[in-house]
């Protein structure tokens, strides 16, 4: 056996502590960038290699894994979301696939407080006042947003980050409301001081509704007009998990109307693209998908996804395996 034995592609210019763990075990090629590699370079790059380290711009689906050969082993994407990549596609294939959940919770759940109190606050609005050399004569009713201490928070999604969010909330005095597709255990409501409510009502109640989902068929659209509809006037609506949960031609209509106070949101349905109506609108705080950006987070991310993918390489259990099923699976060879 070579020193190196695998090839692999990192599809990113990841952080230099990142890239030498990689370089440790294996023989890498990494797209310097900047942007994603074109598509079709992608595909012929991807042929013969055992390991790739992917970004949620990559789609991983037939045409990929087609193009990877049978030889592909594991796609470790780096980002706790996965749904650039066809799970079920890679299990057929016996191809294991992980994700980087736990690193990026705090910072994510930083995020959204970000925008919670950027949006309730003007924040965005007010920087840009000032930046526009507008002339400014301080009033009594200038700028006025919304109270964010002591009101009532609701959390859509509550795995590591909705509960992370909702830590924070209760250092704001808030009072904590979380709707998800499974009920967490009594022990861990009370824990956090959480109630559960079914959706709408959820909506109904909250002064700050935060997203904290995975992008799934059933999420999709899960904030549509007549969900809007059902929020305060006076609320603010936040989006840290991914763009297409939130109806974005809906939520640009409730924002025009005055039917919601505000948004923060930190994805978009067509990402990169940010949907023309938002950015007309004062009441949204928008930024680039800075949910997990910070230098330790990211780099704790690119460290958790060589492990994976090293240890699949290796033939030990990824410690964040997503598909299971294809753990231990007789791998096609044709
Ligand atoms: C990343 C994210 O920026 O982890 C996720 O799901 O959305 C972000 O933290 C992105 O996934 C990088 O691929």
């Amino acid at each position: 056996m070579t020193e190196k034995p695998w090839r692999i592609l990192v599809t990113r210019r990841l952080a230099p502590p990142v890239l030498e763990r990689l370089a440790q075990r294996c023989e890498a090629i990494v797209h310097e960038g900047p942007g994603p590699m074109p598509r079709d370079r992608l595909l012929r790059e991807l042929e013969g290699k055992a390991g790739v380290v992917t970004v949620m711009t990559e789609r991983v689906d037939e045409e990929f894994l087609g193009a990877a050969g049978y030889g592909l082993v594991v796609v470790a994407n780096f980002g706790v979301g996965y749904d650039n990549i066809d799970v079920p596609a890679c299990s057929s294939r016996g191809v294991l696939v992980t994700n980087t959940p736990d690193v990026l919770t705090e910072a994510t759940a930083d995020i959204a407080w970000v925008l919670m109190m950027a949006a309730a606050r003007r924040v965005g609005e007010g920087e840009r006042f000032l930046r526009s050399r507008s002339e400014w004569v301080w009033e009594p009713d200038f700028m006025l947003g919304q109270d964010v201490y002591g009101k009532v928070l609701g959390i859509i999604g509550f795995g590591r980050i909705g509960r992370a969010v909702a830590k924070r909330g209760r250092c704001f005095g808030m009072r904590l409301l979380y709707y998800s597709s499974t009920r967490v255990p009594p022990e861990v409501e009370a824990e956090l001081g959480a109630e559960y409510r079914e959706l709408d009502d959820l909506l109904a109640e909250a002064d700050f509704v935060t997203l904290h989902t995975p992008l799934t068929p059933k999420t999709r659209h899960l904030i549509d007009a007549d969900r809007l509809a059902k929020m305060k006037r006076t609320a603010v609506l936040v989006n840290a998990s991914r763009g297409p949960v939130v109806d974005e031609a809906a939520l640009v209509e409730a924002l025009r109307a005055g039917r919601i106070f505000a948004a923060g949101l930190d994805v978009f349905e067509r990402e990169p693209e940010v949907y023309p109506g938002l950015l007309e609108l004062a009441n949204v705080v928008i930024i680039p998908h800075l949910g997990s950006a910070t230098v330790e987070t990211r780099t704790a991310m690119g460290l958790l996804a060589a492990e994976n993918l090293i240890a699949a390489l290796e033939g030990r259990r990824p410690p964040n395996l997503v598909n299971p099923e294809a753990w231990g699976m007789k791998r096609p060879s044709s």
